[in-house]
């Protein structure tokens, strides 16, 4: 069986997403672990009511070594990492030895709207600011970049003219909810050839 690892910080609702997918057999795969670097994440919540295994990996306390212990945590024990909302940088051997195995989700279409500093809802305040017409959902590979790393799939929302952050985010937040367990799904069925920053579906 596919293993993986769901890396949070916050609410979680793409971790229950996933969830959720593995629940209805959209997905065929087991969460292994769920490891949050904040102690006070709601998301630890959904995993403990789902009987998944939590991991609090306090960045205050690891400060340094967080990506060392994560590595401890997940070494040979799964097949992806994925970073659903988890706003640590991951450093180190970690990215190594999980070379394009480890995916993130963000808020935008990368490669605007992202990089250091563009998380949450500042990602969704940037595009209102700059008057971007679109905007979106990225799921790419992690390398030793921010956000940098190859794309894997993307998802379009149209930016309204009455948009607040909040409800772009809402609308962004939903494309999240479908194309995070797609990606799952399509590497976990072996689809996904990468070279170098493009990425091909089989
Ligand atoms: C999502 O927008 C995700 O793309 C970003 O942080 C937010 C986290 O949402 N990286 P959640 O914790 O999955 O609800």
């Amino acid at each position: 069986m596919f293993k993986i690892a769901v890396l949070i910080s916050g609410n979680g609702t793409n971790l229950q997403g996933i969830i959720d997918s593995i629940k209805n057999k959209y997905l065929n795969c087991k969460i292994y672990s769920v490891i949050s670097d904040n102690k006070d994440a709601l998301g630890i919540k959904r995993a403990k009511f789902n009987n998944i295994p939590v991991f609090i990996v306090d960045k205050k306390i690891y400060g340094k070594e967080l990506s060392n212990r994560i590595l401890n945590i997940l070494d040979e024990k799964v097949d992806l990492i994925v970073l659903a909302g988890f706003l640590s940088i991951l450093k180190g051997d970690i990215l190594n030895k999980f070379k394009n195995k480890i995916i993130n989700i963000h808020p935008s279409l990368i490669p605007y709207f992202c990089g250091e500093g563009m998380y949450g809802i500042k990602v969704h305040e940037k595009v209102l600011k700059e008057g971007a017409q679109i905007s979106g959902a990225t799921v790419h590979f992690v390398d030793k970049g921010i956000d940098t790393g190859a794309i894997i799939l993307q998802r379009a929302v149209a930016v309204n003219k009455n948009d607040t952050k909040e409800t772009l985010q809402r609308r962004v937040l939903i494309e999240e909810h479908k194309l995070l367990p797609k990606v799952i799904k399509l590497i976990s069925e072996n689809r996904v050839i990468v070279k170098e920053k493009s990425v091909f579906i089989k």
